[in-house]
């Protein structure tokens, strides 16, 4: 079991982590310091309680990584994507049971097959922390259309966002299909930030009565 000592210290160690690669890529990283355990649990909260396989996008120092297989969820069910080599390294050295690729997003249903993942099913929930809101239109649709090809009918996409509003246009969720519900809102991470839940729609792209 983790002292108190370890985890300060562990935790210093993903802030100091997070941090150097801000420096290095601050678009790509998109915060200055992991979420905190706020915006983790609104995250993981709206995980469906049945949910079995799971996949994570910008996994960053491991903070969701890490509620996610506190969640219960196998770590052979669990697929993780980090662009960032070091961060990518790091997860390596520790969730060595979970799947890390180091590849982009966008990629998800090439590398879901590659890595073996694909084998075991189609995913229940997706747990983005990329940061859609910087992204060119382009990447937001093709991350959401590989996303949705690699979960069930009834999956979902679960994404935090540091704007007001939906960060992904209503155009593109009618395009493919989806509607977003709004979450919760978590003033207390830096920055502040909201969840929102993307799922298939069989007819309206944004479900207004859900939107709290
Ligand atoms: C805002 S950080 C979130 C990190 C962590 N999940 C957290 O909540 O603290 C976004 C992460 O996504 C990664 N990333 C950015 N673009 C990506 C892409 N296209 N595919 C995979 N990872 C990406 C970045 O390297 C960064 O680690």
């Amino acid at each position: 079991m983790q002292t108190q000592l370890q985890r300060l210290w562990n935790d210093g160690n993903e802030r100091w982590q997070f941090f150097r690669q801000w420096l290095r890529h601050p678009i790509s990283t998109a915060a200055i310091s992991p979420s905190g355990v706020r915006l983790v649990r609104a995250m993981v909260a709206e995980i469906p309680p049945e949910a079995q396989r799971v996949i994570e996008l910008g996994a960053g120092t491991g903070v969701m990584t890490r509620a996610i297989l506190e969640r219960d969820i196998a770590p052979q069910d669990l697929l993780v994507f980090e662009l960032n080599p070091e961060l990518a390294r790091y997860l390596e050295d520790v969730f060595p049971q979970v799947r890390i690729r180091c590849a982009d997003a966008r990629d998800l249903a090439a590398e879901a097959a590659a890595s073996g993942f694909a084998e075991g099913g189609l995913a229940d929930a997706v747990i983005s922390s990329l940061g859609l809101l910087s992204m060119p239109r382009s990447l937001q649709k093709d991350i959401l259309a590989a996303s949705f090809q690699c979960l069930n009918p009834g999956g979902r996409f679960i994404q935090f966002t540091y704007g007001p509003t939906c960060p992904v246009p209503r155009d593109i969720l009618d395009e493919l299909g989806l509607h977003a519900v709004r979450g919760q809102t978590v003033l207390r991470n830096v920055p502040p930030a909201t969840v929102f839940v993307f799922s298939r729609s069989r007819s309206r792209a944004i479900v207004p009565r859900s939107i709290r």
